[in-house]
């Protein structure tokens, strides 16, 4: 078994650390906060991910994972060093690669001889050069690793992969790096790293595609009175379509997605090629925001305009306690910048949960303890996130405490058949 280093503790390292100790590897994991850093120590999880907290509980207990303040702290024993630092946006909307260069240049001089750096955040690319530039040293190689972990569910895309890629020069570092997934059961692909950094940006940029094709085609099945549920699913039989990543919605979201679609336009234009095609990508998705925006607006009858919406999910998708590029926040700076008042539930974000105002501090919404909370007076009620509690809602309670009667769910979750039933007006995506 192998000695890995993992430089910063984000989701995507501190999943890969627990992954990695649970297949048997020794893990040291490192931060530069310290707080956190004390905090993983005690086995306390900072975000919300299932089955993490059992992994790292489980890598605690054998040994098999660490936590340490510093790169250089978990570097200087490893064979293996796992850069997962942020890649945020800059404002041109290229990534910025300075939390990585600041990574490569703390562990450069502690590396051990022939150790294998391997970038797993996902970076522009020619980044993997960049890294073997800043660490400037020859007996060491540097690989492309990229993840393909979506927030929820992050674990298990770990342990049960669709595919695992590596991107090396050096055939020995790509057969070292491969050995640590031996315990996986999924195809490896070796490919040189400007390719294997390329295929982390086309499949995120390819899924934001498919999404932004489906919110067009809802709006299409509105417009000529189309069910776009069956429309997918009878896309979605097709093999070569598959079923997943069809669900339409007010728009997609989270940290990925935005930025890297955005990022891979970039890339291409600094390339010299204009990749129109994902600029109309992002455009679709831009205007689905407002569209879904025009629907909560219009579910207000004008003699309740004083009346609030209660809005259902807060979150970019369900599962995951993440507000970072939430479709649900876009659409809300809309309708209240249209002047309306939203009250808003959760079940990821408490009334006291500074985190939503620290992200959106212009964001004027007030946030409540449950949906009955958010409804008691409502003018009208949006699920704007399609958490599991959402489908199980007291449409009598409801109907008793609600001012109108008019639903927005832009996620599809509910059957229409049941608020209906009580007197409500419905109204999906696409149907
Ligand atoms: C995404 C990719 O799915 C991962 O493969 C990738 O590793 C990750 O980005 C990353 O680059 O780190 P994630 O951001 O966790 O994962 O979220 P997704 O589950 O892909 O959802 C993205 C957005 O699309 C959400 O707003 C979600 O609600 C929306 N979505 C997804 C839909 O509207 N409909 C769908 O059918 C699926």
């Amino acid at each position: 078994m192998a000695s890995i280093a993992i430089i910063g503790t984000g989701y995507v390292g501190l999943t890969t650390g627990a992954c990695f100790s649970h297949l048997g590897h020794d893990v040291i994991c490192a931060d530069i906060d310290e707080d956190k850093v004390r905090r993983l120590q005690a086995g306390e999880i900072p975000i919300v991910e299932k089955g993490l907290d059992r992994l790292v509980d489980e890598g605690l207990r054998s040994g098999k994972l660490r936590f340490v303040l510093g790169a250089a702290n978990a570097s200087k024993d490893a064979e293996f060093h796992y850069l997962c630092v942020p890649t945020p946006q800059g404002d041109d909307g290229a990534a910025d690669l300075s939390y990585l260069e600041a990574a490569a240049a703390e562990i450069a001089s502690v590396l051990p001889d022939n150790s294998v750096v391997v970038n797993k955040s996902t970076v522009p690319v020619g980044s993997t050069r960049v890294v073997a530039r800043v660490l400037g040293r020859s007996d060491v190689a540097v690989v492309s690793n990229p993840e393909f972990l979506r927030e929820g569910t992050a674990v298990a895309d770990f342990l049960q992969p669709d595919r695992v890629v590596i991107g090396s020069r050096d055939q020995e570092a790509a057969i070292r790096v491969a050995a640590l997934y031996s315990r996986i059961a999924a195809p490896i692909m070796v490919t040189d790293p400007v390719s294997a950094e390329t295929i982390k940006y086309a499949s995120n940029a390819f899924l934001a595609s498919k999404l932004s094709f489906v919110n067009a085609i809802a709006t299409l099945c509105e417009a000529v009175g189309a069910d776009v549920n069956d429309v997918v699913l009878g896309m979605g039989y097709d093999s070569r379509i598959g079923r997943e990543f069809l669900r339409p919605g007010p728009g997609w979201g989270g940290s990925c997605f935005p930025k890297d679609t955005r990022a891979l336009a970039k890339i291409a234009e600094d390339a010299g090629y204009e990749f129109h095609f994902l600029n109309e990508v992002l455009r679709v998705n831009h205007d689905q925001f407002t569209r879904t925006a025009q629907k909560l607006i219009d579910s207000v009858p004008a003699h309740l305009s004083d009346a609030h919406i209660a809005v259902l999910g807060l979150t970019f998708k369900a599962g995951t306690d993440d507000l970072r590029d939430s479709p649900s926040i876009e659409v809300l700076q809309r309708v209240v910048d249209a002047g309306l008042t939203v009250k808003a539930y959760d079940p990821a974000v408490l009334v006291d949960d500074n985190r939503l105002f620290e992200i959106y501090p212009d964001l004027k919404i007030e946030v409540v303890s449950d949906p009955y909370a958010a409804s008691e007076g409502a003018a009208s009620l949006a699920i704007l996130t399609e958490w599991d509690e959402f489908t199980w809602l007291d449409f009598d309670k409801l109907a008793e405490i609600m001012k109108g009667r008019n639903i927005v769910d832009a996620r599809n979750l509910l059957d229409p058949t049941i608020p209906r039933r009580r007197g409500f007006n419905y109204r999906g995506v696409g149907r």
